[in-house]
């Protein structure tokens, strides 16, 4: 037990906020109306934080003695960095433990993306099987080539399952990874343009916002399958929407969206495409390795001034 007051700010499954309060003091942020009243009484003793909500940078001023925020998630865009680091806050994100889930889920949006298989699903719980005959046939994934927009720890963990299906990778990064076996485009267009099945696996930023928009949705074209399992803010939602209905591309895939938990009621109604309620890193297995990240973080920081994974906006002391 580390003598420290660490706030837990927005829900963690309950294994998790047990293993945090078993090496912390803990208090746990009410939702709604009870966070106020909470805060006047609570923030000034807050040290150290775990993150699982979006907070904006007057969320982080109500805490004077704050110096680490532990956020439960590799991605950051939850929460301003920036300012955090001109506050003198520490932050940490939970890099390498969630990969290769993630990369399996990407997979998994392919394939049923591709193969029809939640509408084939639905048909078959339907009844329809039984009273309709046998379901349409879908596409192959046979012959098809895969591109990734964004080649960062994910992005590479799907390229490496692309052999065992026997699928080409092309990608588009920031950078240039040379030591990399795949054909680098220039922009998301030139990606769209060059391939079947586009997967983004792009942190949420400004640079990221509607980095898929109509016109590479339009050069995906319409044999062509979009899959994201990265942020929501990714891609042009709307353009999105009517890119399936008008059967500009030929279907989609997504764990991520613009408004989470909240869905356009068209999306909902689309037929071409698969839905997963944000779940890529939601194995029992990966969330109890993101726990142990988090806590090491902190425990790490408390003790030796550095944590063990730091964002690249509030780097460890030099
Ligand atoms: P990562 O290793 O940082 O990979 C992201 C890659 O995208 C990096 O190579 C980055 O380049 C590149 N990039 C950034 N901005 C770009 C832009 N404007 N154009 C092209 N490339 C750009 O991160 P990761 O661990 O793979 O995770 C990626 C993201 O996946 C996370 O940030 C998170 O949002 C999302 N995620 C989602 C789930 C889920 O449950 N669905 C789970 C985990 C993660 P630089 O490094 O040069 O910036
Ligand atoms: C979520 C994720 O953090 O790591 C990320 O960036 O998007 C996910 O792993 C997870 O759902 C917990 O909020």
């Amino acid at each position: 037990m580390i003598d420290r007051t660490v706030l837990i700010a927005g829900p963690l499954t309950p294994f998790a906020a047990e293993a945090v309060s078993a090496m912390f003091r803990t208090l746990q942020l009410p939702a709604g109306s009870k966070a106020e009243p909470f805060l006047c009484a609570h923030a000034a003793e807050v040290e150290g934080m775990v993150l699982a909500q979006v907070v904006d940078e007057d969320f982080l001023d109500r805490f004077p003695r704050l110096r680490i925020i532990a956020n439960f998630g590799v991605g950051y865009d939850n929460l301003p960095t920036l300012h955090a680091a001109s506050r003198g806050i520490l932050v940490t994100h939970t890099p390498h433990v969630l990969t290769e889930d993630v990369a399996d889920t990407a997979w998994a949006l392919i394939l049923m993306a591709v193969r029809r298989f939640g509408e084939a699903e639905r048909y078959l719980r339907a009844g329809c099987w039984a009273r309709d005959g046998m379901f349409p046939l879908s596409a192959s994934l046979q012959g098809r080539r895969l591109s990734i927009l964004g080649m960062g720890r994910i992005g590479q963990a799907i390229a490496r399952r692309a052999p065992g299906f026997g699928v080409p990778v092309a990608y588009h990064d920031v950078a240039s990874l040379a030591a990399l076996p795949y054909t680098r485009h220039e922009s998301a267009k030139a990606l769209a343009a060059s391939v079947d099945i586009l997967v983004a696996a792009l942190p949420g930023s400004p640079s990221t916002r509607r980095l898929v928009d109509a016109e590479v949705l339009e050069a995906l074209g319409s044999e062509g399958f979009f899959v994201n399992v990265g942020r929501g803010t990714v891609v042009d939602q709307p353009a999105l929407i009517r890119a399936l209905k008008a059967g500009r591309i030929a279907g989609a895939g997504l764990d991520v969206y613009e408004s989470e938990p909240h869905l356009p009621q068209e999306l909902l109604e689309l037929d071409r495409i698969v839905l997963l309620p944000h779940v890529a890193s939601g194995s029992r297995q990966t969330r109890e390795a993101m726990t142990q990240l988090v806590i090491d973080n902190l425990a790490a920081f408390f003790t030796t001034g550095r944590a063990l994974t730091p964002v690249p906006d509030t780097p460890n002391p030099a």
